[in-house]
Parts: C-alpha cells; structure tokens; sequence
C-alpha cells in the first residue's frame, strides 16, 4: 500500500500537491459527472472539512465498486494529491485505487439528509457523531479537556483522582443515587421495620454515587498543595432542563491558602483561557458554530475575554433586581435562592458580561462554606455568564472546627460521619478554597448549543440513559 494512512485534516493544511497518499472515512455525498468522472465528499472527523475525492470512471472495478459509494458508506482511497482547480479547496485526491470497506443502504440510513432536528439526532446518538455539528462538539470538548488539564498542569497542581462511590453527601441535597448490590425491595418487606439494613449491603454502609469530588479533594489540597479533580459526577435532582444532566463532567481545583478573591481571579483566569484556547485550536469548528447555531457566539466570547468579570455580593445583586421594574416568574426577595431568569438578567441585561456572585446567604449554601462574621453569609461564589446561566460553583471553606461543627448541626449532618473532614481542620487546619466548573455548561458558552443533552455524548436525564 502507497503512504501510510494521512488524516483527512493533515492533507487540507499540509498535504503537497503530487504526493500519494492514502486516507480512510465516510462518504457524505457523491456525484457524478457526464465527463467521466465521480467527486466523493469524504469525511474521516479529524476536521469539519471534507477531502474531494475524484474518481475516473476508467479506473479498475470502477462499475462495481461507484455503486456502493453512498452516503454513510466507509472508504479506503488511494491516489495522490493534485491542486483543486475549484475554489473550496486547496487540495484534491485523486484515486488510483479505492475499496468500499462497508456500504450503508441508502434506503436505510438515517443521516441522509442534512438538517435533521437535534431532537430527531438525540434518538440515533450512535450516528450524530457523524454530522458536522456533533463531529465539532466532540472536537471542541476534545480541546476543552486538553486545556483543563494543561491550565492546571502548568501551574503545578496535582491531578488527583477523587472516588466515584462515596457514602459522604458532598452537597447535602439529598440527590445521590444509591450504589447497592442489596434486593432493595425484597429486603425492606421482610422485616418488621420495613426499613433496610445497609449493614448487609456491600460497603456495609449506605454508598452513592458521588455528587462531587471536593470533600476528597480537599484532603490532597492540605497534603501536597494545589490539587484538582476532573470526573464525571451525579445528581438525581429531577430536572429536566436544558442546562441539568444527571451525569455530568466536573472540574474542581482545591488550594491551600487560598481565600475567596485568589478563587474568583482563578476562576476568572482559568475560564478565559479554556475561551482562547478553543478559539485558537479549534477555530475551524468555532466559525461553523457561529455561522449555523449561534450567530453571536464569537462576538460574546471575545467580549468575555476583553472585560473583567464583574463581582457583586448576592445582597447587591438583590438590589438589582428588585430595582429592575420587571415581573420576575420567582419573586425575588433576599434568602431566596437566583433562578434562572434572574441569573440571565444580571448577566444579559444589567451587566451584559459574567458577574461573580460572593457572599450568599448561609441557608442557601452547603456545611463546608466559610462562615462571615455578619452571621447570616457564606463565602461563596458562583460564576455567571450570559445564556448558560450558572456555569461555576465555588468557595473559600471553613477552616475552624467549631464553626464547621456548628454548621453541620444547622445542615442535620451527623459530624461522626464526617469525622475525617473535621480531622483535616483538628490538625494543621489551613484557609482554603475551591471551586467547580461544569464541563457541559462551559461547552454550552462556546458552541452556542442550547440542549446540554447535545454537548455530551451520550446524556443521562430522567427517564434516559439508552446508549
Ligand atoms: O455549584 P455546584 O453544586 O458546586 C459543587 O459541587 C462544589 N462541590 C464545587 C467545589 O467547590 N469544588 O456545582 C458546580 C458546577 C455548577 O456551577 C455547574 O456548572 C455544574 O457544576 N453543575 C451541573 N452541570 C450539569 N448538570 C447538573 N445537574 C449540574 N449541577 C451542577
Ligand atoms: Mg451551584
């Protein structure tokens, strides 16, 4: 075989023009023309761009094999590269050889069409991974994950692998879903109680999977220093959102002497370089977004990028609202936690930039939140950005037991079960802080998708998780 195999991507940039090459990928269409010839359009999802494929009707088996060459069908070509005579392209192939690897029966295929719903695309998630706008999304989370971890990385924080079955409720939401290998039902009917004994079950406690890694990350973070965790988390809250997955991708950096304004510069640094580096790797796939699904995506993106975050406490972002004039769907009123709508408005309308949220009061945030001398606030933090809403969750942590003690008791959680959390405040307790990105939710800024069941491969929602 002449040349060893070429991605479809490396040709279009690199490819010299009288070169043999061999590539392999998927036919999107195919025409043929009255001179002799057929032009394949293939794709092999190393770029959005397709290589043209010419094919003289004079090469060998060409009868049998053109056939078969169909939209959807696989194709190994041989041949060598030739300067495209069109305007659409740099560079050509044209076949010497070419071998159907598989056909895909044209009165079958599902992707025949261009423009199918995203709803239609969510039903074959096996086959959306082919078409132009789920072959960009994989690349662009691709670079996103590369650049988390390079962010870090540089910076010399320790990549750490938190556990994914937990008996610890990070968020104390009650959202976990239970991990058991126990006959649940069976098991509460037999006895007088009704209740289960998870001393039986498998870990011999109650065990779920887990809705965050901080609580383990922060064991790392007051050990070796800066740490983070990036994992795949669980949440059974039943809301069927755009913007909520019951599994999702977590980013969570924890930091020793750190306080809350060292967390919000992280967090603001650490969310304009994830913007540049997919605007600069994946720039191809960022200009189909902004042409075919959200013509403002760039120009939001490079606005976000030429303006400082704007930090506002929850009690002045109260004000603003209240001060807005508007019929709000959830009254607004201080204690109350910001839905959606009230998120949007400060971000869209009021600053028309992310905001930075700080200091929310204590009934609306978890246990392991710094308490403020004021009493009633905690040193939170939540990153808000223009149409995702919510896209960071974070905090400066309580580092005095007795207040964290305290806390727990106002949050019903029992301390003996946390006592290796307490132990980490008992001995050699340090100021530090942390946060957490949604890696959907990031990926719903950049693309401009508006489902964030279109941003991960295969979604986990109420009542789905086929594939
Ligand atoms: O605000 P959250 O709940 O914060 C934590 O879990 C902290 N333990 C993080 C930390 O301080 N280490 O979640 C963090 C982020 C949210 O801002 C959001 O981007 C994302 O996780 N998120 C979800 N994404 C998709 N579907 C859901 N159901 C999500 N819930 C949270
Ligand atoms: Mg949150």
């Amino acid at each position: 075989m002449a040349a060893t195999r070429s991605t479809i991507k490396s040709l279009l940039r690199d490819g010299q023009p009288g070169s043999d090459v061999h590539v392999a990928g998927w036919v999107r269409t195919r025409r043929d023309s009255k001179q002799g010839f057929s032009f394949i359009e293939l794709n092999d999802g190393s770029c959005m761009a397709n290589l043209q494929i010419v094919v003289d009707a004079a090469t060998p088996g060409y009868e049998d094999a053109i056939r078969r060459v169909t939209t959807g069908a696989s194709l190994r070509i041989v041949g060598t590269l030739r300067e495209s005579p069109g305007s659409k392209q740099r560079v050509e192939l044209h076949a010497s050889t070419f071998d159907v690897l598989g056909e895909a029966d044209p009165a079958k295929y599902p992707l025949q069409k261009k423009g199918h719903s995203f709803e239609f695309l969510r039903e074959i998630a096996h086959l959306r991974p082919r078409t132009n706008t789920f072959g960009a999304i994989a690349r662009v989370r691709n670079c996103v994950s590369y650049s988390i971890h390079r962010f870090f990385q540089q910076r010399g924080f320790l990549y750490i692998h938190t556990p994914i079955i937990t008996t610890s409720d990070c968020e104390g939401a009650g959202e976990m879903f239970q991990v058991t290998t126990l006959p649940l039902d069976r098991l509460a009917e037999g006895t007088p109680t009704k209740t289960v004994d998870y001393g039986h079950d498998f870990f011999g406690k109650r065990a779920s999977l887990t809705v965050s890694g901080q609580l383990e990350g922060e064991i790392y973070a007051t050990a070796v220093g800066p740490v983070y965790t990036f994992g795949p988390t669980f949440r059974a809250e039943n809301s069927n959102t755009p913007r909520h997955l019951a599994e999702f991708w977590m980013v969570e950096p924890e930091m020793p002497f750190f306080d809350l304004d060292d967390n919000m510069a992280l967090a603001e640094e650490f969310i304009k370089t994830i913007i540049q580096d997919a605007l600069s790797e994946c720039a191809e796939d960022m200009a189909f977004f902004n042409e075919r699904i959200d013509k403002t995506v760039l120009a939001t993106l490079t606005h976000i990028l030429e303006h400082e975050f704007k930090r506002v406490s929850y009690t002045e972002a109260v004000d603003i609202l209240l001060s807005a004039g508007r019929d709000w769907e959830y009254p607004v009123a201080w204690g109350h936690n910001l839905q959606a709508e009230h998120e949007r408005f400060l971000t869209e309308q009021h600053f028309q930039q992310p905001i930075i949220v700080h200091d929310y009061p204590r009934t609306l945030k978890p246990f392991y939140m710094k308490c403020n001398d004021d009493g009633q606030t905690v040193r939170a933090m939540d990153v808000l950005v223009p149409r995702v809403g919510e896209i960071i969750g974070g905090s400066q942590r309580e580092e005095r037991l007795d207040v964290l003690l305290t806390r727990m008791g106002e949050c019903n959680l029992d301390p003996a079960e946390y006592w290796w959390y307490g132990d980490l405040r008992r001995y050699g307790t340090v100021p530090h802080a942390g946060f957490g990105l949604g890696l959907e939710r990031m990926l719903l800024l950049l693309t401009g998708m508006q489902n964030i069941r279109d941003v991960i491969p295969f979604p986990r929602t109420p009542r789905n998780a086929d594939f």
